[in-house]
Formats: C-alpha cells, sequence, structure tokens
C-alpha cells in the first residue's frame, strides 16, 4: 500500500511541476516560477555515455560512438557537495547558477554529489525539481547521501528522496541490497572496452550520528556518540564486489565516495587553536586548505585497512566539512573533499572573516585518462562573481 501510495505521490507532483512549468512558459515566466530550475539559464550539455547494464546495486556505464561502440577515450568527474539547497530562493538559483556554469564549462561525463544536497521544506519536489534540471543539462549524475539528509524527523523521507530521484533516466544511484547498513550502497563501474574496465566508483550511506539500536551489535560504547561510521555488512560488500570485479575483468582500480570523512582525514591536518588548523608532515598536500576541525565518526570503521589490504581503491571523495577542501595524499591512498558548493550554510566568512573573493565553493573535477590515471583539481564559484 506504502508503494502505491508513493508512486502516486511522486507522480502526482512530477506532474504538478510540469503543469507549472508549463504555466512559465506560457506566460513567459509571469506564473509559474519552480523552486529553481526555471530560475536558471539551463544548458543542455549532452552526453555520450551509455548505460550497459544495470543490476540492483551496480550499473555499468562507458563512453560510446555515434555508432553506440564503446570508445577508450578517458573519463572526466564533477563532483561537489552540501549544496544544502534550503528555502532561500537567492542563495538556491545562486548555488545552481554556480553548479550550472561549472558543468557548461567543463563538460563532464558524470557528476557526482556527495550528500547534504536538497535541505529545504519541501524535499521531495527539491528532489524531483533537481532530477529533473539534471535530465534538461543531460549528464548523467549520482549520489550518496549526506548526515542531513538522514534525519529521523523527516520520517522516511530518505527513501522517498532515493526513489523520486531514481525515477530520472540519467540519475544512475541505485537503492543497493536493502540487507546492508543505510540507503543507496552501489557502485558504478566505468568501461574503456566491451570487456574491461577503466575504474569503479563505489559510494556509500555513511549515515547520520551513532543509533542505540544498533549500539551492542556494533560494539560501540554507551558514551560514544556523534557522527557516524561504515558498518562491517558494508565493508563486506565492498570487498566481496571488488572480489567480483577482479575474477571479472582482471585487478580493478576503484574512487569511493562518502559524506562523512575516513578517520583517516584527521592525519592531515592539527588543531593548533584560535581556529587554525594547519597541516601535519603525515601526509602530501596536492591543493587546498582546512578551516576547521575533521567531522569524522568517534569509531574508525576499519575502511581505510582494508583499502590498502585489498588494493583496489586509489582515492576517496567526502563532503561534510563545508570549509575543509584539501587533497591529501595518506599512505598511497587520495583523501579528498569534493568542493563544497552550497551557500544557505556556514560559509568562510564566519569561520575566517574573508569576503567572497577569497571563498572556496566550487566543484572537483577528476580527470581518469585512458590508461587509468588521474588528476584531481578543484574550480572555484569565486571564478564567476
Ligand atoms: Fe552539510
Amino acid at each position: 500500500m506504502n508503494i502505491i501510495y508513493e508512486k502516486l505521490r511522486i507522480n502526482g507532483d512530477k506532474a504538478l511541476l510540469g503543469v507549472s512549468r508549463a504555466v512559465y512558459d506560457m506566460t513567459g515566466g509571469l506564473l509559474g516560477r519552480s523552486r529553481f530550475s526555471k530560475t536558471v539559464d539551463v544548458t543542455h550539455v549532452g552526453s555520450d555515455v551509455k548505460i550497459i547494464a544495470e543490476t540492483a546495486d551496480s550499473v555499468t556505464i562507458a563512453k560510446t560512438d555515434k555508432d553506440g561502440k564503446i570508445v577508450d577515450k578517458g573519463f572526466r568527474i564533477l563532483s561537489t557537495t552540501d549544496l544544502h539547497l534550503g528555502d532561500d530562493p537567492k542563495l538556491r538559483k545562486k548555488c545552481i547558477g554556480m553548479l550550472m556554469n561549472h558543468i557548461r564549462a567543463t563538460v563532464p561525463d558524470l557528476v557526482i554529489l556527495t550528500g547534504d544536497i536538497i535541505l529545504g521544506r519541501f524535499q521531495h519536489l527539491d528532489a524531483i525539481e533537481f532530477a529533473q534540471f539534471m535530465e534538461e543539462v543531460g549528464v548523467y549524475w549520482a549520489f550518496v547521501f549526506g548526515n542531513h539528509e538522514a534525519r529521523e524527523e523527516k520520517g522516511r523521507f530518505k527513501e522517498l528522496l532515493m526513489k523520486c530521484q531514481t525515477t530520472f533516466p540519467h540519475c544512475l544511484a541505485k537503492q543497493g541490497r536493502e540487507d546492508l547498513f543505510g540507503l543507496c550502497n552501489y557502485c558504478i563501474n566505468i568501461l574503456k572496452g566491451e570487456n574491461e574496465l577503466l575504474k569503479t566508483l563505489f559510494m556509500f550511506d555513511s549515515g547520520r550520528d551513532i543509533l542505540d539500536e544498533y549500539r551492542a551489535e556494533q560494539n560501540v560504547p554507551a558514551d560514544v556518540g556523534a557522527y557516524d561510521y561504515l558498518k562491517k555488512n558494508q565493508m563486506q560488500w565492498y570487498e566481496d564486489k571488488v572480489n567480483e570485479l577482479n575474477s571479472q575483468y582482471g585487478e580493478v582500480k576503484s574512487f569511493m565516495y562518502m559524506h562523512i570523512p575516513l578517520k583517516e582525514y584527521e592525519n592531515a591536518i592539527y588543531d593548533a587553536g584560535n581556529g587554525r588548523f594547519p597541516f601535519t608532515d603525515k601526509c602530501r598536500i596536492l591543493y587546498g586548505g582546512a578551516y576547521e576541525w575533521v567531522g569524522s565518526s568517534h569509531i574508525n570503521s576499519g575502511m581505510f585497512d582494508l583499502i590498502k589490504k585489498l588494493g583496489s581503491t586509489e582515492a576517496v571523495f567526502s563532503g561534510h566539512d563545508h570549509v575543509n577542501d584539501f587533497c591529501a595524499v595518506y599512505d598511497g591512498v587520495y583523501l579528498v573533499y569534493s568542493q563544497c558548493g552550497g551557500y544557505e550554510t556556514y560559509t568562510l566568512e564566519e569561520k575566517t572573516g574573508w569576503d567572497e573573493s577569497k571563498w572556496i565553493q566550487g566543484v572537483t573535477i577528476t580527470d581518469i585518462e585512458s590508461d587509468g590515471s588521474f588528476d584531481i583539481s578543484p574550480r572555484y564559484n569565486r571564478m564567476y562573481l
């Protein structure tokens, strides 16, 4: 019954938004103004990416030529995080407009959002609108959930949000296995030939806060609270997937995306007091800065050790810390903050007093060459001010 109700609700809301857009077009923008997409100058960028295969917890994609043949051309990922789209029309317009600017300029093959994206009062409507915006842009996209999308007070919102977005053709997110912690644990396999993988992207739900309901089962002491961490069944799924892909394609190389950073990010900085977080010498810093402490869990999931054991994952991308944007190499693994894109949240003005010409909102561009090597770099919104 719930499924039928949700389908009716989602389709009803899609229809309502469709009518509002038609009214907007017919009245030259006087009526039917939507919450963001029609207020932004949307460009159809398009894509030569195709979905090759799908399962409940994976999607396999590839770039193809005009005859549909898989081509070995390298791959560009644009990632951004914590858009925190709320109810301020000016700030949401600015945020989506900036994202559009970066997509237009960089023409990515895939856009990845690492959580805390849609947080307004009418979240599922916003989820549909965001997905419609990406349909107009015509670029494939995927997401992981952030801690703010997991708020208990929003009831079943997270599941509804997923259903609203995954019904759109360019959204690659998958619900994933129901027996795993969280929602939307899945992987995206990028082919570079019929039987050759360029890279696999592992997507994880890193939860919200540690909950009493699994404290005993996970051996979490009663006095440990705050942010969540990846659970054993998610890590087992990851290990099984790597082994499965290794046997199918040979040694697979991968990236990992989640909202709450792994505890190993803490190795990059130290707390010098007075709001200063200089870099340590434990990591090689490739770019970026740190203006707040790492918001990881008090519990170390052990994922980093598993990454080292399996030897597949070369880079981890996180969000959550809005004014940290460093890209560090720790023990041979890239620990990256996707550039935060949000304005309806705390900014560097509060943390440092800096004006907007120095803020770090933007996107992260990851260029994967056809030999699997890659380059990660930031692009800042301030270039469009
Ligand atoms: Fe956030």
